[in-house]
């Protein structure tokens, strides 16, 4: 029989999941906070952090383990895996830096199963940021788990994905065909766009935002007639996409944003299912 929201309401049950958000964030934070009420946890959290006054990354993370069960963790630094090892608690990474955001790619594996039925066989374009956009690093790197997966990953060249990196993940598989143009993303049955990641771009770039934004926005005019079938964007929205795509078909990416309650859920049962007897509720 298939499960019902009803069997979810007491995973967490007694359990305090501690949600340390160190970077901003609207969608990520508050779908965790709704996930973990609708589990039967209770989510703390705090607004100010002890970081501003010098305290490393590392304390701070020692700290919170030794008051909650579970730990959901957004910070800048490249390294959630090193960080886990100051936690004595399970760490769910709501986005690392300018590394990966594991919970917002299965998100969108999920929103595109929903929506076009697979994950094999794609043909996916990948706008404007992917340099310095975690949520097209983390996509990427899922696409190239399936089979028979091509990208076309457009972005101005500053912003293009290094060699390196690209050949990693032909390596692993993916067809990997890079461009400038906008145009180049009719042919894609899926267009992930997200926004260009200002608080990394260099002060080049940053004096030219007005302009790169002009030339990389998804418009309604291209969307029309394409091979388009699906839009997605993890959001927040800075100018990728024209205001007018929100009425057609194709747009996904507020129901994809919904979709967060229930992935993380999701998430977060595995791990409590999944988690060493002792490491939850061990205080
Ligand atoms: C993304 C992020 O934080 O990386 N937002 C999100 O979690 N949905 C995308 C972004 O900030 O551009």
């Amino acid at each position: 029989m298939a499960a019902t929201p009803e069997d979810f309401r007491t995973v967490l049950d007694g359990m305090e999941v501690a949600l340390l958000f160190l970077q901003p964030s609207t969608r990520t934070s508050l779908s965790f906070q709704v996930a973990v009420h609708r589990l039967g946890g209770k989510a703390i959290y705090n607004s100010e952090m002890s970081l501003s006054k010098g305290e490393s990354l590392a304390d701070t993370v020692r700290v919170v383990s030794s008051f909650a069960d579970l730990l959901v963790l957004r910070h800048s630094e490249k390294n959630t895996e090193e960080i886990e090892q100051h936690s004595d608690i399970p760490v769910v990474n709501a986005g690392d830096g300018s590394g990966e955001h594991p919970t917002q790619g299965l998100l969108d594996l999920y929103t595109i199963q929903v929506k076009l039925g697979k994950l094999d066989g794609l043909k996916v374009g990948v706008g404007f940021d992917p340099l310095h956009s975690r949520t097209e690093q983390t996509l990427l790197n899922a696409l190239s788990m399936y089979r028979n997966n091509e990208v076309v990953i457009v972005a101005p060249p500053e912003c293009q994905l290094t060699m390196t990196q690209v050949t990693d993940l032909r390596e692993r598989g993916l067809v990997v065909e890079q461009s400038s143009r906008v145009e180049d993303l009719r042919d894609c049955e899926v267009v992930y766009v997200n926004r260009f990641q200002t608080e990394n771009l260099n002060p080049k770039l940053l004096a030219g935002i007005d302009k790169l934004r002009s030339i990389y926005r998804l418009k309604a005019e291209q969307v029309e007639g394409s091979n388009i079938q699906l839009i997605l964007d993890p959001l927040p929205r800075v100018g990728e996409i024209e205001g007018k795509v929100d009425e057609m078909k194709q747009a996904a990416y507020f129901e994809q944003a919904k979709y967060g309650v229930q992935l993380r859920m999701a998430v977060l049962s595995i791990v409590r299912k999944n988690s060493e007897v002792g490491r939850l509720l061990s205080k």
